[in-house]
């Protein structure tokens, strides 16, 4: 038996067209358009255009040539329609142009034609012109500037110590504790610097990059999406550096949703970071989320920032039924009240007293109000050390940070 069907070529599809009153205006063009594509282009009429964008043999359509001359002016908005289907199906546009006025190419131009030929063809014209439809534009080369680049590199020996900052409302302080403290740590021995990084999970509003004045990077979406390929390596090429002492992954430069990732993806990303530094920070979004679990397992100390005042009270209540419903480790939250009334001021005493007694929680850390300075120092992207090198609240900070590092240490010596 035999078969001829293997013999048949395949009808090659339709990459181009030209569009136009009538292409026999234009043979310059019909030579031109076989030189580039032998026989894999057709030919319509200005009232066919858009009917035929709705076939099935568009699927295959590159670039139209639409091809007009000064008796065509009069058809502009119906070629303005060509020219803006053509863009939303993404097909590339080349006007093809002979004694046109400019007012109508210009109009032309601006509904989105991607390249402009005069006719006659100059010499090799159209092919260029095709060369640079076809050629992908370069991927913006997400510039990163010298003063915020991270040089670290991958060691993987480290074993870090997690801390994690969770408010238990929002606006209570988490954001300005995790940076302070991170950078109190970078700075906690005279001779010697451990390595810090600051790990932004708040994916949605974290607002790390706005206070340490570095940009939220695009390649942190990429990171997230796909963890499983990611690697040290690649983990340490997204962070950025303030002052190139403390590195920072930032949020995600669009705002996306917290359960984009997964615990699976949180565990791995705080794996890398642990791996690489002495201590990872950890700014928690303070909704409770299907990875808030992973990283309060993870965690060797979770804070808890609160405020004297209702919301943070109900949600710390809140967050202690569910945990212990679930069995989770409560106990391990440290509770930071910020904004605490002056030590002086025995009413604020009592309240800070009655508070920890209603929710059954101790409050060990007191952080007071800095003012509008605070406020202030960060929206210029600094560090409380680098602009209120003398706040009170800065002077607690440290003191938090010096007995976070004695204790981990004493653990180093003791292990
Ligand atoms: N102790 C303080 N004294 C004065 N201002 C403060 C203090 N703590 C925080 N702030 C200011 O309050 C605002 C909220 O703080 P921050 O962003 O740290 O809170 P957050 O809990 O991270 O908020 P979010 O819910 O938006 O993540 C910021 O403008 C910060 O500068
Ligand atoms: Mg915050």
């Amino acid at each position: 038996m035999t078969s001829t069907a293997v013999l048949q070529p395949e009808p090659q599809p339709i990459v181009a067209c030209t569009i136009s009153r009538d292409v026999q205006n234009f043979d310059l063009l019909i030579e031109d358009m076989e030189g580039v594509l032998g026989e894999s282009w057709g030919d319509l009429s200005f009232a066919d255009a858009l009917p035929f964008f709705e076939q099935a043999d568009a699927a295959h359509l590159e670039f139209v040539a639409i091809a007009i001359n000064d008796e065509d002016e009069t058809h502009l908005t119906l070629i303005g329609d060509i020219i803006t289907t053509a863009k939303d199906k993404g097909i590339k546009i080349i006007l093809i142009a002979e004694d046109t006025t400019p007012a109508a190419l210009h109009s032309l131009l601006r509904m989105g034609a991607d390249e402009f030929i005069p006719y006659p063809l100059p010499e090799n014209e159209l092919g260029a012109a095709i060369e640079r439809i076809q050629t992908p534009p370069p991927a913006p080369v997400a510039e990163v500037p010298a003063e915020m680049q991270s040089n670290l590199k991958a060691v993987n020996d480290r074993n870090g110590v997690v801390l994690a900052v969770h408010g238990m409302a929002g606006g209570t302080g988490a954001t300005t504790l995790a940076i302070n403290l991170a950078w109190e740590l970078v700075t906690v021995e005279k001779d010697k610097t451990p390595r810090v990084c600051i790990l932004d999970f708040d994916l949605q509003c974290g607002n790390v990059s706005t206070y340490l004045d570095l940009d939220r990077r695009e390649a942190v979406y990429e990171l997230l999406s796909d963890t499983e390929s990611m690697d040290s390596d690649a983990f340490m090429q997204t962070l950025l550096a303030y002052n190139e002492k403390l590195h920072v992954f930032t949020a995600p430069s669009d705002m996306l949703p917290l359960d984009l990732v997964e615990p699976e993806d949180i565990q791995r990303l705080i794996g890398f970071a642990a791996s690489n530094f002495d201590y990872v920070i950890v700014d928690m979004p303070s909704t409770v989320v299907a990875w808030t679990e992973t990283v309060l397992q993870s965690a060797h100390v979770y804070f808890a920032t609160l405020e004297l005042e209702m919301r943070s009270a109900q949600n710390t209540q809140r967050l202690k039924r569910l945990l212990q419903s679930e069995d989770l480790p409560f106990e391990k939250i440290r509770f930071v009240l910020n904004r605490a009334p002056k030590f002086i001021d025995l009413n604020g005493k009592s309240r800070i007293k009655r508070l920890a007694e209603s929710l059954g929680i101790s409050i060990e850390l007191l952080m007071p109000d800095g003012g509008k300075a605070v406020v202030q120092n960060a929206d210029n992207g600094l560090a409380m050390a680098h602009g209120l090198a003398k706040s009170p609240l800065r002077k607690e900070i440290i003191k938090l940070a010096k007995s976070v590092h004695e204790l981990n240490d004493d653990a180093a010596v003791g292990s």
